[in-house]
């Protein structure tokens, strides 16, 4: 049988560009667009077209070099945010307009200060207005995650009705937890007469840590597209991170009945580039796109990798876009691992003896060094043999 599609809506230059000291110019919104296009993401969020003239020229040049992914502005549930959205998008191949307004008690009260009524009246003018200038229409219940859901459903049959084509369910604070934000899902989808008429989504930040972990729980609920970002880029924590959602996918076919298009080697080289660009240093340790997502320096899994990479790897490093899987020899490292990079660098030995006292030697450098380079081991083989 085969899969729904999963759509992939990456809003690294509109969420991630609002991480404090993360904004980019049009020049580098454009480089990145076409990383994430060649990438086949399905949506790429240029920007916020009225947040300003420098926004509204990014998201233009970006709608007007992208071909093959859906270009995207967000704008507020005003008429002036969502002209000027359209206008942005007009040289697109395919655009969108991604409109909101907040949905919880909290923001309707002290931010809004508007009646829930108010709220959906206003939800519903904008998603016509923006429909009367576009067909793809994304309408977003901001802090649908402390949402009362008896609203949720109200709100949404109604942005239904007036044309919006993407119904999307942001945990703006990251306050959701994922059995229960899965459970949000499903009834929303239960609930809404009208649901089958749009494409529900899920917008998750990390303030707990779970932006991931909640966006993968909404898709085995039904959820059918995912807003993510580049290295989990974001406000404050940060947002689901793109390659962690589109691995966990790929990943696990037993678990997801869903596929995306990515192609996933183009993960590693946009990664670098975002990195680069906004001046946000990957974490070592970051799944997928940390230098040691790949990497092996225990013996115990280094002589499993070597012996089957499967052992200890769930994907393989040249998948996303990395040259190699590593094995980094320092203090753990075993007999296998160490004859196997001499042997790769061309060293051998005459004798099981000699060989033993260049690892005798090797682990006392190890015990001094966090990492052994080849330079090192070419060395210590020099004076081993001198040694002996
Ligand atoms: O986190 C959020 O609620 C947003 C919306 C504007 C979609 O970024
Ligand atoms: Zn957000």
């Amino acid at each position: 049988m085969s899969k729904d599609h999963l759509v992939i809506f990456d809003t690294t230059l509109r969420d991630g560009e609002q991480s404090p000291g993360a904004s980019m110019t049009k020049d580098e919104k454009v480089r990145i667009a076409r990383h994430l296009e060649k990438m086949r993401v399905d949506v790429i969020e240029a920007g916020f077209a009225i947040a300003s003239p420098g926004d509204f020229e990014a998201v233009k040049a970006v709608a007007d070099t992208v071909k093959d992914s859906t270009v995207c502005s967000l704008s507020r549930a005003l008429d002036a945010d969502i002209e000027r959205a359209a206008q942005a998008l007009a040289g697109a191949n395919s655009g969108r307009i991604h409109t909101f307004i907040a949905t919880s008690p909290i923001h309707m009260q002290y931010k809004l200060q508007m009646q829930p009524d108010q709220v959906i009246e206003q939800a519903v003018r904008a998603v016509s207005k923006a429909r009367n200038l576009i067909s793809d229409v994304e309408f977003s219940c901001e802090d649908a995650g402390r949402s009362e859901i008896d609203f949720l459903c109200r709100i949404i049959e109604a942005a239904i009705d007036a044309g919006a084509t993407t119904i999307n369910i942001p945990d703006t604070v990251g306050y959701a937890i994922p059995g229960q934000f899965a459970e949000t899902i499903s009834q929303l989808l239960n609930r809404i007469p009208n649901a089958d008429k749009a494409i529900f989504s899920v917008h998750c930040h990390n303030d707990l840590g779970l932006a991931v972990a909640n966006s993968l729980a909404a898709v085995q609920s039904g959820a059918r597209q995912v807003e993510c970002t580049i290295n989990g880029l974001g406000e404050r924590a940060g947002n689901a991170s793109l390659e962690e959602v589109v691995m966990g996918i790929r990943t696990r076919p037993d678990i997801f009945d869903v596929e995306t298009r990515i192609d996933p080697v183009h993960i590693v080289p946009t990664s670098r580039l975002v990195s680069t660009v906004t001046g946000f240093p990957v974490q070592p340790n970051k799944a997928i796109v940390g230098k040691n997502a790949f990497a092996h320096e225990s013996g115990i899994h280094q002589d499993g990798v070597l012996k089957h990479r499967e052992t200890y790897e769930i994907m393989k490093a040249q998948d996303v876009g990395w040259n190699t899987n590593a094995i980094v020899l320092g203090k753990h490292s075993g007999r296998n691992a160490f004859r196997t990079r001499l042997e790769e660098l061309g060293i051998s030995f005459d004798s099981e003896s000699e060989l033993n006292h260049a690892f005798a030697l090797f682990k006392q450098l190890a015990d001094k060094k966090h990492e052994i380079y080849d330079e090192d081991l070419q060395a210590l083989v020099t004076d081993s043999r001198v040694t002996d």
